[in-house]
């Protein structure tokens, strides 16, 4: 594994490798890697002939008071977690190349970012887009991996490959989670013993909607009761939003309807961490 820090070294790797007739996969991250990185580092081995993950702690997607200076970082770590699942190149640029002074251009998209965690965290696509962008023009892959744990952000990422006629395609990756069906996140090292301890009401809440579904449960405010009062029996759980919308517009369903995927989500407070869990069904 080779690791590259300068945009222009990374474009060039890649694009030689593309004129070899090679396909690159790529894995964009923000570091602290974890099983669920590592899945799809590994899944980016199974689309690819040179294996691309990077490396940046993106400021333009943390809003004022959010977590950016506290994010962990430890790159020799991630050199590590990312040779082992399988990187050929670690792409780690600096933020001063990412955004030199001047810098002025940023990405939004409409609609698909006025909800859920568009509306909880205002600006966090617009720096998402801006660096994926940035990020697809520097390591131009044939394919993209992307974690189903970020479900709007995969609804996101998919409009602005498309809108922009980047020709990427994404492949989407379960969530992995802990043993206990927490869903792994760099932000659980955040958690004290004790909010890690009830973290998992997270995933109770997703479970106790799907038994309810499979039941024959159809509408949307009594499932979303059913999560609000499965996540407050925590008492350290604070619920910032909790949601069971239409998978592809993330609009609130009133009922579920045959054939009609539908995106159940939440995002939850412990103490200053915020953790945030989904799951998609279709009735
Ligand atoms: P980050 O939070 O580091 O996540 C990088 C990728 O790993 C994302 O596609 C995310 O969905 C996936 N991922 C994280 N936890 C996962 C889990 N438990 N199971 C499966 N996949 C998981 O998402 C970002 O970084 C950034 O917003 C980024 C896209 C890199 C832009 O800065």
């Amino acid at each position: 594994m080779i690791l590259v820090s300068d945009p222009r070294e990374m474009q060039r790797l890649a694009d030689d490798a593309r004129r070899l007739g090679n396909e690159v996969a790529f894995v964009p991250t923000m570091g602290a890697l974890h099983e669920g990185h590592c899945t799809l580092i590994r899944r980016a081995r199974d689309h690819g002939d040179l294996v691309v993950t990077s490396v940046f702690v993106n400021p333009t997607q943390f809003g004022q008071g959010e977590d950016f200076t506290r994010y962990p970082r430890d790159l020799e770590r991630d050199r590590r977690a990312a040779e082992v699942a399988g990187t050929d190149i670690l792409f780690a640029p600096s933020e001063q190349s990412m955004y030199p002074p001047g810098y002025a251009t940023f990405v939004d998209l409409e609609r698909v970012t006025a909800v859920l965690e568009g509306r909880a965290r205002p600006g966090h696509f617009r720096g998402v887009a801006t660096v994926v962008a940035k990020l697809a023009n520097i390591v131009r892959p044939h394919v993209m991996l992307l974690g189903q744990k970020d479900a709007q952000q995969v609804v996101v990422i998919r409009r602005l490959l498309e809108d922009l006629n980047t020709g990427v395609r994404t492949v989407i990756v379960p969530t992995v989670r802990e043993e206990d069906g927490l869903a792994m996140s760099s932000r659980n090292s955040y958690l004290s013993a004790d909010e890690r301890a009830q973290a998992p009401v997270l995933f109770r809440a997703l479970r106790a909607v799907e038994a309810a579904v499979a039941a024959g449960e159809r509408s949307g405010d009594a499932l979303r009761a059913l999560m609000t009062s499965t996540i407050t029996a925590a008492p350290l759980a604070a619920i910032d939003y909790i949601s069971v919308a239409d998978a592809s517009t993330l609009e609130e369903l009133p009922v579920l309807s045959e054939g009609r995927p539908v995106l159940v989500s939440m995002a939850v407070r412990f103490g200053t961490t915020r953790l945030i869990d989904n799951t998609s069904l279709t009735v």
